[in-house]
């Protein structure tokens, strides 16, 4: 038995979806420890291609269990239309469980997330607008509304109704919002009408409450007979609230701290942590990205990469592989092995840069970290190694053997780099398509002794 923590290494969407597909076969049990519907993991397998959004991704996997932890936030309705679109996909998702501790995110959140938004100007954030920051303020404040009590309708009508009267004082008062000509207004009214999101959510909760369980003590059962347990991250360390570039931060902790909290386990129980990290970097929403693209190679990338968000469909940013960040997101999740993404996108290039530290242009400095100070790593430019491109095809790869010198002198840097073995490659997103390294075990092992990994030096 193990428990693996699955971990985003950049700014999320590094493809801890498909990786948790990939490893969900062997797993008994699946746990999303954090975020909520602002999530976006694409997976493709046998049965098709598939966004999910707060549905674990060992859905597919009849034998795994899937919970939605404590440290999710859920948005009823959203949660019922996506069992919707698995059912009709033939998946009945018989295999899902749903924290009775978890948190609601209720249409007020959306709008508040909107407000906040709007207030901010040209300083937003470029939130997900899926109301998951406000929710968990709620939470935080000690006012949430947690699904234990959306499945209790006398309980829920009462805990709305107060919720209602706070948001209209919020959205009328301080926003000053919701009046003639507000393009919000529509939105504002429906929110805030006690009568028709007391049906829509007390439905919603109906239709889940076979599935709300007590989240611990299913995680605990699944400890006490020996389970394969995977602890499923949402976003990546660049975006955790307290290490992430705040505020362009979420509201939950995608690091591994926040798997202990937010699945409902003693953090000593989790053997092992995986880390995800694409060949190359991409971020939505708002904020310093220093290895960003804006000319015609970051499009490159984009088309190549289909870098759109999955929960929204923006277009991603996308620059090169900053192994700053990574090894900064090594130092606070301890990762025993990497599973690099998206390699194949990087199949066409001459030149494939890397950056190995950045540099203040201001006082000179060399960053080999990341700083706390936003302001200060907004003016940090990278500093770049060049390799060679292997311009060859890698999708049809199935081991390490296969591909190309280059592209595995590449991926030997970027483990240099991040001083930690990539034990797992991916040139595309079939399950096939996923290639174990020489001596790395099915799931990630302990780390391969110091002497195989190639330590970098800048
Ligand atoms: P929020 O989580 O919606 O509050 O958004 C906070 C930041 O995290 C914004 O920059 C979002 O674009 C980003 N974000 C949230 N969820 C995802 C995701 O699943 N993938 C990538 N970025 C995300």
């Amino acid at each position: 038995m193990s428990v693996i923590a699955v971990v985003g290494a950049q700014w999320g969407d590094e493809g801890k979806g498909r990786v948790v597909d990939y490893l969900a076969r062997d797993a008994d049990l699946v746990v999303r420890y954090g975020g909520g519907n602002n999530a976006g993991h694409t997976v493709v397998n046998p049965h098709g291609q598939f966004k999910l959004h707060l549905i674990p991704s060992g859905i597919f996997h009849p034998s795994t269990r899937n919970l939605l932890g404590n440290g999710v936030v859920i948005n009823p309705p959203a949660l019922v239309r996506e069992l919707d679109d698995l059912a009709g996909a033939g998946f009945d998702c018989g295999n899902l469980f749903i924290s009775d501790r978890a948190h609601v995110v209720l249409p007020h959140h959306i709008l508040i997330d909107q407000l906040e938004e709007r207030e901010r100007g040209v300083a937003r954030l470029g939130t997900t607008s899926r109301g998951i920051g406000p929710a968990f303020v709620d939470k935080v404040a000690r006012r949430g509304i947690r699904i234990v009590e959306l499945v209790d309708p006398t309980v829920f009508r009462n805990r709305l109704e107060g919720a209602l009267r706070r948001a209209r004082r919020v959205v009328e008062g301080y926003f000053g919002a919701g009046g003639a000509g507000d393009e919000l207004a529509d939105a504002i009214g429906s929110a805030l009408d006690l009568e028709r999101v007391s049906a829509e959510y007390l439905a919603a909760g109906e239709r889940l409450r076979p599935l709300v369980v007590d989240g611990q003590a299913l995680v605990d059962d699944a400890l006490s007979s020996n389970a394969h347990i995977l602890l499923e991250g949402q976003l990546g360390t660049m975006r955790d609230l307290d290490w992430g570039i705040y505020p362009y931060v979420t509201s939950s902790s995608p690091i591994p701290g926040g798997a202990s909290l937010g699945a409902g386990l003693p953090a000593v129980r989790i053997d092992r942590v995986l880390g995800v990290a694409k060949a190359y970097t991409t971020a939505v929403g708002a904020g310093p990205l220093p290895t960003e693209l804006t000319d015609a190679a970051g499009d490159a990338l984009r088309e190549r990469g289909a870098e759109y968000g999955t929960s929204t469909g923006r277009p991603r940013r996308c620059g090169w592989y900053d192994a700053v960040a990574v090894r900064f997101s090594v130092r606070l999740a301890g990762y025993s092995g990497i599973a690099l993404t998206k390699l194949d996108v990087l199949d066409g290039l001459d030149t494939i840069r890397v950056c190995t530290a950045y540099r203040d242009p201001v006082s000179g400095d060399e960053w080999a970290t990341v700083p706390a100070a936003t302001s200060v790593y907004e003016r940090l430019q990278p500093v770049y190694e060049d390799l060679p491109g292997w311009r060859t095809d890698t999708t049809a790869c199935r081991s390490w053997d296969e591909l190309p010198a280059a592209a595995r002198a590449y991926v030997e840097r970027v483990e240099g780099l991040a001083e930690v073995p990539i034990t797992h490659v991916s040139v595309g997103p079939e399950r096939t398509q996923m290639i174990l390294r020489d001596g790395a075990s099915e799931a990630p092992s302990a780390p391969r002794a110091a002497r195989d990994v190639q330590v970098g030096t800048a």
